[in-house]
């Protein structure tokens, strides 16, 4: 087995929130003085047992991030983590739903915050991060026109893109089309999770109506050879998280995660976390699997943090940068 700790690495599909450890969400209930029981088991991790319930304890537990501080905190935290894991460089998912009131004081409020977070935990830990503000798909189109417009309007920095999470069963890509238009137009990079709890024809719907680069998951496209051969002709990168698929049972196990057949397809694939507490996962124990279970080598994984950094969404300048680190 290779120790991949300390291999440098980048890290495309993580979300903020959800890389909340519960020790940190419970300290600040304590504070807070809310009884979040239900969301945790008696080994003291997040509880669930399926997607839905996920996403529901996912929205529970953000009830204790309250202000720009804990998001602060919580930035800083969770860099310490990666960088501890050999991340060199990152993007977030950050919900501007769960920021306070919504409105664009609150949203700027709480950028400026994550923005102090990241910048201090550069100075310590050497790692770079670009955020990616999200909508969540089951809080509908008009939410995610409403963070699409947050996102264009602090658009430069570090918020380089704009994305989707939430709900994949609920409407459809097309609905969130103005949202992903009003996104691009701010010269936003563009991502969608899709083809993670839905089949091809979402990955499909979702490279029809919305003009994204990357797809997060997009693993049971290959259930279908056209979908496959569409993402390969038209350059697509997939987020993938393989241990976040084996935690929601997308697949059995190991052993069957499409992974390896994606890329000997000739995809672009990538290796992140997603939500790494609620799914026991890390960056080294997702790099230890991918050599146990699905034949990667030393080799193959630095490959793909370098696809992974092509297609970050940032400047020049730190893409190559950053390359030439890996
Ligand atoms: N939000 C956080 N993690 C998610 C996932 N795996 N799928 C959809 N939305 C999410
Ligand atoms: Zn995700």
């Amino acid at each position: 087995m290779t120790d991949f700790r300390a291999m440098p690495k980048v890290e495309l599909h993580l979300h903020l929130e959800g890389a909340a450890p519960p020790e940190f969400i419970r300290t600040l209930a304590a504070e807070q003085g809310v009884d979040l029981s239900g969301v945790f088991d008696e080994a003291g991790a997040y509880k669930w047992s399926n997607f839905v319930e996920f996403l529901g304890v996912y929205e529970a537990a953000c009830e204790v991030l309250r202000g720009p501080e804990e998001f602060k905190r919580l930035m800083k935290a969770v860099l310490a983590a990666q960088a501890a894991h050999g991340v060199l460089y990152t993007e977030h998912f950050l919900a501007s739903d769960l920021c306070g009131d919504g409105s664009a004081v609150a949203w700027g409020e709480y950028l400026a915050a994550m923005d102090e977070g990241a910048q201090e935990a550069l100075a310590e830990h050497g790692i770079e991060v670009r955020f990616i503000p999200t909508c969540i798909r089951h809080f509908g189109a008009d939410k995610a026109e409403h963070a699409a417009r947050l996102a264009a309007q602090t658009a430069g920095g570090r918020v380089t893109g704009f994305g989707m999470g939430g709900n994949e069963s609920h409407l459809m890509p097309a609905d969130f089309a103005r949202a992903f238009e009003i996104a691009g137009d701010a010269g936003l990079g563009l991502t969608c999770h899709a083809g993670e709890i839905e089949g091809p024809q979402m990955v499909n719907a979702t490279l029809d109506a919305l003009n994204v680069t990357r797809i997060g998951h997009g693993v049971r496209s290959i259930e279908d050879p056209a979908t496959v051969a569409r993402l390969v002709r038209e350059g697509i990168v997939l987020e993938v998280n393989p241990g976040s698929n084996i935690s929601l049972s997308v697949f059995p196990d190991w052993a069957s995660h499409p992974l390896t057949k994606l890329k000997d397809a000739g995809v672009k694939v990538t290796i992140s976390t997603d939500d790494p507490p609620y799914f026991h996962t890390d960056m080294t124990r997702e790099y230890d699997m991918a050599e146990r279970h699905l034949g990667w080598d030393a080799a193959a994984l630095r490959a793909q943090n370098a696809v992974a950094m092509d297609a970050a969404y940032c400047d020049e300048e730190t893409r190559t940068r950053i390359k030439d680190r890996l």
